[in-house]
């Protein structure tokens, strides 16, 4: 029988909101803190301030059923909570991520736990490097409370979120396995409870491994596309290769693409990693790459291979951009090129570290106009930006006449039309930044892309 569980939530930017939401569309009885009270007021009218698919729909309906209540954050309003899970920003800093979100957070929960008859558990769910929880946040937490983490005192958890921005809410509600990092069979049992009403893969750890499980899968997931946009440079400076011909020999490699008794491909979301494109963004795969680096370095292993992910990332919006700014001219000073989107990716309006903005500061360094669009993240990008350092516009698809050049830098669904229209390109110069497109389908275009160049191929050196 389901035994719901009152839960507070501290943080509602994409990880917190979500959770929360989410765990009271199950039955749980959820509160939800944030410092911003125009975030608090929001949620309280059943309105999101991110954007996530069905986040709308789901967070009306828990507040309507009165599930979910949003609170600014303080001692008094972590209520009569069981659970409370830190979901509070840990940003990079110096290449290490900044626990200031964390410490405040778990000072305030502190306190609280100190005035607190019976047990409660605190789990952490914001990312934070091995070894964070049961130091960092235990002292501060045994510090405050003057308890210690076991049956009389508190409980201690580490629970790592796996969402992808974009499509948040059906991460969330189907996960492919839920780590629960613990420190005391209490909060082992709590997580249980919260988790019940999934049925999935459940891995209970210390709170170290679980903090590593984290940062190991993305670490390894940002390899695989660091790797994949290596190769497709060196395919597309060799000259007569598309790469997306390669990756579809690697990906017919079992190992990759497990083959069913049928005859059927499995086709993994893995192999959307190895498509290649203008470098990964966001705010997990730069930061957590960075702070695994920091961490090696620091215990005195020497961090190559992340350091190579990191560099190949970050000269990739640059090394994407070279073969259109070719077509370009020499001088590109008062040319207008039209970028299209913004954000990090499809499905979110987080600008953070985008690959696109990176490409528009380079453009506009070298005097390029830049025009830009996206559906949903161009006010998140004008704030990242600056004021008037891109030109932005609504009507797109008119925008590309005046354009004389056009980037799609984030594969949203919208720009695909471009293939049902390929004379708005005609006489342009067009950089398929994400390969949305085949080469072919703009006959009348300049088409370049990631991975792609029609030149002939390199002839081998004749022998002296
Ligand atoms: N965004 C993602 O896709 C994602 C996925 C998995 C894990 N994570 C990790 O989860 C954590 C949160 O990420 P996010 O993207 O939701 O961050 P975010 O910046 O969107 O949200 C953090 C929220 O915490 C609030 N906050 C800060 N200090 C507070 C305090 N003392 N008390 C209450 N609220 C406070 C902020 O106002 C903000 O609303 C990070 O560690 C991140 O690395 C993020």
């Amino acid at each position: 029988m389901f035994d719901p569980v009152r839960i507070t939530v501290v943080g509602t930017g994409y990880v917190g909101l979500v959770s929360g939401t989410c765990l009271a569309a199950h039955g749980h009885t959820v509160r939800v803190l944030d410092v911003r009270p125009e975030v608090v007021a929001s949620i309280n009218h059943g309105i999101p301030t991110i954007h996530e698919k069905g986040l709308p729909q789901l967070l009306a309906e828990v507040v309507a059923k009165n599930r979910l209540r949003a609170a600014v954050a303080s001692e008094g309003a972590l209520g009569d909570a069981e659970v409370i899970l830190l979901c509070v920003g840990t940003p990079s800093k110096d290449g290490a991520i900044d626990l200031s979100q964390i410490c405040a957070a778990a000072t305030m929960v502190g306190r609280w736990l100190r005035g607190r008859d019976g047990f409660a558990t605190v789990v952490v769910k914001s990312t934070v490097v091995p070894a964070t929880t049961d130091t960092v946040v235990r002292g501060v937490l045994e510090s405050e409370s003057g308890r210690r983490v076991g049956p009389d005192g508190f409980g201690l958890g580490m629970n790592p979120e796996f969402l992808r921005e974009g499509e948040a809410v059906s991460d969330f509600m189907g996960p492919d396995r839920i780590v629960f990092g613990h420190e005391d069979e209490g909060t082992r049992h709590l997580l249980d409870r919260v988790y019940a009403p999934w049925d999935c893969e459940k891995i209970a750890v210390n709170t170290r491994t679980a903090e590593m499980i984290k940062y190991a899968n993305n670490c390894l997931l940002a390899l695989q596309i660091s790797a994949a946009n290596e190769l497709a440079n060196v395919a597309a400076s060799i000259g007569g290769i598309d790469f997306m011909d390669v990756l579809q020999g690697v990906s017919a490699d079992k190992r990759w693409n497990p083959l069913s008794s049928e005859g059927r491909r499995a086709n993994p979301g893995i192999l959307s990693y190895l498509v290649p494109g203008c470098g990964f963004g966001g705010s997990c795969f730069p930061k957590d790459v960075e702070a695994m680096r920091t961490i090696a370095a620091s215990s005195g292993i020497e961090p190559r291979l992340l350091q190579s992910v990191l560099d190949v990332n970050a000269a990739q919006p640059v090394a994407v951009l070279r073969p259109f700014l070719d077509h370009l001219g020499a001088d590109p000073r008062g040319r207008i090129v039209l970028l299209l989107g913004l954000a990090f990716k499809p499905g979110t309006d987080d600008v953070r570290e985008s690959s696109s903005l990176r490409m528009a500061r380079h453009l506009v360094e070298l005097g390029v106009q830049v025009l830009a669009h996206d559906p949903i993240a161009a006010a998140n990008a004008v704030a990242a930006i600056g004021d008037g350092v891109i030109r932005l516009v609504d009507d797109w698809k008119a925008a590309i006449e005046t354009a004389d050049g056009v980037i799609v830098a984030t594969p949203w669904p919208d720009y695909e039309g471009l293939a049902d229209a390929p004379n708005l390109l005609d006489d342009k110069i067009f950089l398929d930044a994400r390969r949305m497109f085949r080469p072919g389908a703009f006959p009348n275009a300049h088409y370049v892309a990631v991975g792609y160049s029609p030149k002939t191929p390199l002839q081998p050196k004749a022998s002296a």
